[in-house]
């Protein structure tokens, strides 16, 4: 693909050079990430395997990348479906705002569709940027301060079913135990071997010691939750010792309150920081004094962009008695635009007129369960009568819990 205005190319990268010259190109964009090849090579060959950059040639020089690793996404009910996971999106300071990026998301959704992936999601570095790609939020976060000296603790429960495990040695048990998950929450990603490549290496590289619990029996745990002390001057002496959770998995509601009674209830620790947790979290339910966390830093969490769209609105199952008809229109994936009916049956393709139009983006929110109707059409961003919005929240709404996926990449 050559574009006439400046002799711009898009190629694979896919070669193990290929893949090492795209992961330089999008830290030479984002300047806050490390060069994990200098400091270990296999490290870096492991963490880019499985990936498939593209990457963007002005005058025959790199100028951009996009990468993009397999995986599969929950959605409301458990169901799930294939989602290429995209990251590494960078273009050289020199080239920015010249539409390289643009030609680069594109093509990449072009790509993944005819690949046969029914989403594209992504983590943004800015919220300002993947809207006009047809992504939207299907996933918000929250991050929670627990103060343990006034209060932010559970109520006392000895848990013989908790063990320290080694934080490091232990990846393959905590992998096996995420794969395990029997309902995750919507939004949750099967986590592929370079994600577990990279946690592996920045906990082999971390600077403060990490440390690991699981629940449940050896063969049969249920859940782990990995954390690491937060740098501190003076730990011994220090009044605020500080850990902070990267990352937890609980099977069921018992795992996940066996494994916050045990990270709250550290004598030597003064304030635990869950820096990603579902909006509707119910720890403020079940510690002794509910001011005791705080909840702060609202974000957008996953960015998800629908590929196929009948194949994705069918991962999940709608309201019984639901019946609407919608239109929506997608520039960059044509199958997508059209007339379609949402009903107790699934979601299909319709002659009908639409009684409104909705954006990818306001569709992916809702299929997701991370917006409903009503809210939408209370910023303005479904146009419908009360009737309408009604119908699509019989449709689309009692998703239970908020969608979370707790991870990034
Ligand atoms: C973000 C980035 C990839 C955009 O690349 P780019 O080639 O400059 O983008 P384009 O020229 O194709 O811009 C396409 C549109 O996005 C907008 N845009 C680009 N970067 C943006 C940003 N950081 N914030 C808001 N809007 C942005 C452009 O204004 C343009 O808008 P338009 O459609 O209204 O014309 C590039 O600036 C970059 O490498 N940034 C640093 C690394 C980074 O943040 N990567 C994203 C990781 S998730």
């Amino acid at each position: 693909m050559t574009d006439r205005l400046y002799n711009f190319e898009v190629k694979a990268l896919g070669d193990t050079t290929g893949r090492r010259q795209a992961f330089a190109k999008f830290r030479q964009s984002m300047l806050g990430i490390g060069d994990i090849g200098r400091v270990n090579a296999d490290a870096e060959a492991s963490y880019l395997e499985g990936g498939s950059p593209i990457g963007g040639f002005v005058d025959g020089e790199l100028q951009g990348v996009v990468n993009g690793y397999p995986s599969s996404v929950s959605l409301p009910g458990g169901g799930r479906v294939s989602h290429l996971a995209v990251t590494h999106v960078g273009v050289s300071p020199t080239h920015a705002r010249r539409g390289i990026a643009r030609k680069l998301l594109s093509e990449q959704l072009r790509q993944a569709q005819a690949q046969g992936f029914v989403v594209a999601g992504l983590r943004a570095s800015d919220a300002r940027i993947y809207g006009r790609y047809g992504y939207g939020i299907a996933s918000w976060s929250v991050r929670q301060d627990v103060d343990l000296v006034n209060g932010g603790r559970l109520p006392f429960e000895r848990r013989p079913d908790i063990r320290q495990v080694d934080a490091l040695e232990s990846f393959p048990l905590f992998r096996w135990i995420a794969e395990k998950a029997p309902t995750p929450r919507a939004a949750t990603l099967e986590r592929w071997d370079a994600w577990w490549a990279i946690q592996t290496f920045r906990t082999s590289q971390a600077a403060t010691p990490h440390h690991a619990v699981v629940i449940g029996a050896e063969g049969s745990e249920r859940g782990y939750l990995r954390y690491h002390v937060q740098p501190s001057e003076n730990w011994f002496t220090s009044s605020q010792r500080t850990v902070v959770v990267d990352d937890v998995v609980a099977h069921d509601d018992d795992a996940w309150r066996g494994l916050m009674g045990y990270i709250l209830a550290q004598d030597i620790v003064h304030r635990v920081v869950l820096a990603s947790r579902p909006v509707d979290d119910v720890l403020p339910l079940v510690v002794d004094n509910p001011r005791a966390i705080q909840v702060t830093d609202l974000r957008d969490e996953s960015w998800i962009r629908p590929l196929d769209l009948e194949a994705f609105l069918n991962g999940r199952t709608f309201g019984r008695d639901a019946r609407i008809v919608f239109k929506v229109a997608d520039p960059i994936i044509s199958t997508n635009t059209g007339t379609w009916i949402v009903s107790g049956e699934g979601a299909t393709r319709s002659q009908e007129t639409p009684e409104l139009e909705l954006s990818l983006q306001a569709l992916t929110e809702l299929a997701f369960g991370a917006q409903s109707a009503s809210s939408l059409a209370a910023s303005g961003r479904i146009k419908g009568n009360r009737h309408i919005v009604d119908r699509l929240d019989e449709a689309f709404g009692g998703c239970g819990l908020k969608p979370h996926s707790g991870i990034s990449f």
